[in-house]
This record gives C-alpha cells, sequence and structure tokens, in this order.
C-alpha cells in the first residue's frame, strides 16, 4: 500500500511527524505500508518549514512541489497542478492530509480527481462557524470529499452527523499535535532570548498572532499590540513573529520598553517558552491546544474557535477581537483567578498510532 502524506505550512509538520513514525513501526514490524512525504512548499523559509524537519527528525520530503506563496487562488492552483502531476506519473492508493491550511484542501482535491483516490483527512469535522477565514472553506471542501475522517473531539464527531456522515467514516482518534508535544516535552531547548532578556519562570508572556483579520490591518494589529503591552504591566512580551506579521510590522514600525520581538522560533525553544510562561496570547489554534495540555492560562484574540473543548476542558479563553477586552483578562490572570483546566479525552500521545492502525484495517493489510 503507498500512502501520500501531505505537509506544506508550519503547523502541518507537527501533525505528520508521529504519523509518519508509527508509519515506519508498521512497516518494520512487516506490513505492506509505504509512504511518500509531499511537501507542497506553501511554507518555505527555514524558520518555517526545514528547521522542524531537523528539530522533529522528518525524513526529507520525496517531493517539494515548491507551490510558495500568492493569492489563495494561485496558492491552491499551483498545489493542485503539482500533486496531479505526481499523481499521474505514479498514483497512491492513500492521501492523507491534515488540518485545514491551503495545501490539505487542494491535495485532497487533486486526489480524489484522480481516479477516486481514497482521502483521509486527521483533525476533520472541526468547525470555527466563520467563512470569512480561508481555514473554514478549506475544512469544509476538505470535508465534503474526504472517505475517512480521523476526529480530535466528540464535538467534531457531531460537526461530521449533523453533514450526512455515517458513523463508520468517523474516526475519534484524538490529536496528533498533541503526539508531538508529549514526544518532544523532555527536550524542549532554553532559547538565547532567556538569558538575553533575564527571563524567570512564569515571568513573562508569550504572544503570536497571524490570522489575516488581526494582522493584514496595520492600524488593528497596532491598536492589540499596544493593548497588550499596556495590560502586561511591564512583563516583559516575548513576540515571535509570523512573516505575514513582520510584513505588516516593516510597514507600522513597534517598539516598546517590555516588548521583546524575535523571528519565528523553533519547535523546541517556542515550546519552552509556552511551558515557562505566565500566559499565552494568540490566535494561532495549535497553540490553544498545546497551551490547554501544558496547563499555562491562553487568551485567544478571535471571535470564534475551531477548537471549542480548548475553552471548556482548558485553560483557553476566547477574549475576541476587541482591545478593550485585553486589560480586564490580563487583570484576571495576575489576580491569579485564570481557570486551571483539564486534557480533552483522547489527547494522550497516542493518536498516530490509532490512525495507522485503524488504515491498517481498513485496507485489510497483511503482513509481508
Ligand atoms: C497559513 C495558513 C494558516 C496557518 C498558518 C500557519 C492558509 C489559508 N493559511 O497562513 O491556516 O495558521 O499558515 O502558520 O493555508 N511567508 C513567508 N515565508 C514563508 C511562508 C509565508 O515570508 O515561509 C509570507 C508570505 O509573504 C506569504 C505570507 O507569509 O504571502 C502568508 O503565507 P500563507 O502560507 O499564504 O499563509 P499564512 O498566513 O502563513
Ligand atoms: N510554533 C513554533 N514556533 C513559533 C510559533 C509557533 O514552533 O514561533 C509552533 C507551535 O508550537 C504549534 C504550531 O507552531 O505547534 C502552530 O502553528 P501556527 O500558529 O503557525 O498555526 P495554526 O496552529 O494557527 O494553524
Amino acid at each position: 500500500m503507498l500512502i501520500d502524506i501531505i505537509a506544506g505550512a508550519r503547523p502541518n509538520f507537527i501533525k505528520i511527524a508521529p504519523i509518519i513514525e508509527a508509519i515506519e513501526k508498521q512497516r518494520l514490524a512487516g506490513l505492506d505500508m509505504h509512504y511518500r512525504l509531499v511537501h507542497t512548499g506553501q511554507h518555505y523559509d527555514k524558520k518555517m518549514s526545514g528547521d522542524f524537519f531537523d528539530q522533529l527528525n522528518i525524513p526529507a520530503p520525496d517531493f517539494n512541489l515548491e507551490a510558495g506563496s500568492g493569492t489563495q487562488a494561485e496558492q491552491t492552483g499551483k498545489i493542485m497542478v503539482g500533486y496531479e502531476k505526481l499523481l499521474m506519473q505514479k498514483p497512491c492508493d492513500l492521501c492523507i492530509v491534515v488540518g485545514d491550511v491551503t495545501s490539505t484542501m487542494a491535495c485532497s482535491i487533486a486526489a480524489k480527481k484522480m481516479n477516486n483516490i481514497k482521502v483521509a483527512h486527521v483533525e476533520a469535522g472541526i468547525r470555527s462557524g466563520d467563512w470569512t477565514m480561508p481555514e473554514e472553506i478549506n475544512r469544509m471542501v476538505t470535508d465534503s470529499i474526504t472517505d475517512y475522517f480521523f476526529t480530535t473531539s466528540e464535538i467534531a464527531n457531531g460537526n461530521l452527523r449533523k453533514s450526512g456522515i455515517s458513523d463508520n467514516r468517523i474516526f475519534f482518534v484524538g490529536n496528533t499535535m498533541i503526539d508531538t508535544l508529549y514526544k518532544q516535552m523532555p527536550r524542549f531547548k532554553q532559547p538565547d532570548v532567556w538569558e538575553k532578556c533575564q527571563l524567570t519562570r512564569q515571568g513573562y508572556i508569550i504572544m503570536t498572532l497571524h490570522r489575516p483579520a488581526n494582522v493584514d490591518n496595520g492600524a488593528k494589529l497596532m491598536e492589540l499590540v499596544t493593548e497588550i503591552i499596556k495590560s502586561s504591566k511591564g512583563m516583559p512580551v516575548i513576540f515571535p513573529v509570523h512573516p505575514r506579521t513582520a510584513k505588516m510590522l516593516e510597514t507600522t514600525g513597534i517598539a516598546a520598553d517590555n516588548l521583546i520581538l524575535t523571528e519565528p522560533l523553533g519547535y523546541l525553544e517556542f515550546n519552552y517558552l509556552v511551558q515557562n510562561a505566565k500566559a499565552v496570547i494568540t490566535d494561532s489554534g495549535g497553540i490553544t491546544e498545546e497551551a490547554t495540555v501544558m496547563a499555562v492560562p491562553c487568551m485567544t484574540l478571535r471571535d470564534s474557535t475551531e477548537r471549542p473543548e480548548t475553552c471548556t476542558v482548558g485553560t483557553n479563553e476566547l477574549l475576541g477581537t476587541n482591545p478593550d477586552s485585553i486589560a480586564p483578562a490580563f487583570e484576571k490572570l495576575f489576580s491569579g483567578n485564570w481557570k486551571k483546566g483539564g486534557i480533552p479525552e483522547m489527547w494522550d500521545g497516542k493518536t498516530s498510532d490509532r490512525i495507522v492502525k485503524r488504515i491498517a484495517e481498513i485496507f485489510d493489510l497483511k503482513q509481508l
């Protein structure tokens, strides 16, 4: 059996690492299961791509489609054309896509239109309900043509059932991003900024922002960052800047005594900072899940989330995108009244093994 594993953007690399490892384990145990790793090239900077392959020990991609950046349609088109060419040379039996980025949607369409290749979607069924997010369109399109749905929550299962998917195609397995988190936790690494800025445990805030709604409008971005700097009452705010955000900050500029800007950090360094932070403030999806598992208070600058369990079970709270909600949230944090949170069901570090075993059953794979 030949499986294509698709990865294009930063969060994808973290989600595929344990799936590849689980496939390798089965192959070494004699199962007829092989994979090709396809990097679409959606993210290409070393700090957004190569560093994750190095740190997480992901094998070099078998193919790089080199799609690069562009408008939504340009990027989707380039990825589809690239992946279709590959499938025409040699089709696979199953295409595994993860998450909700443009690469996820584009490759699922190309595979499905190529002799109806089976598609498995890892992190299927989650919905924010916000159609202004490109990710929500990616999720809906991908799930409309997926064969096997691997899910992170009962809520995702419910969303899929509501859309008419039968139970025998929905597999509640947990979260592969958390497989990576548990595996890598003992290797978390203090970044240089720790010494340089004399950071202390729970003595700083870690922040990331990259959603178009927060960063593509310079005035909005300035309003948010200014309010965060003010509300953190002098506590250092470490801000590893995503390239989309960096582009905007080049125009607007920003500086404050307690604001520390860095390049995007490696996985081990970034999560060291999350684990030891007083709190996280973010608009990322994946980071809310990691903060939940590490029981670190998390404030999300979005009006909706496709990961409601990070709020109902975990440490995450949606502040919305109105800067007025930031100061009261910091007051709650500093008063020591932030909720403690728990860990969502099945987020136990064994998700990828469950996925791969299930695939072996579905395809009735035999020992060689
Ligand atoms: C993408 C995903 C988003 C995900 C995020 C993770 C979509 C629609 N969006 O957003 O869901 O949360 O990745 O980080 O798929 N750029 C670089 N170097 C790179 C990559 C990007 O400079 O290696 C710059 C380019 O100017 C590019 C911009 O960042 O135009 C945006 O990149 P893109 O991949 O289109 O979207 P992200 O904002 O990264
Ligand atoms: N991350 C990282 N370095 C950073 C910022 C994020 O390693 O400087 C990791 C983070 O731990 C998580 C993933 O990148 O595993 C989340 O990616 P991102 O926020 O870009 O995307 P999203 O999850 O919002 O789609």
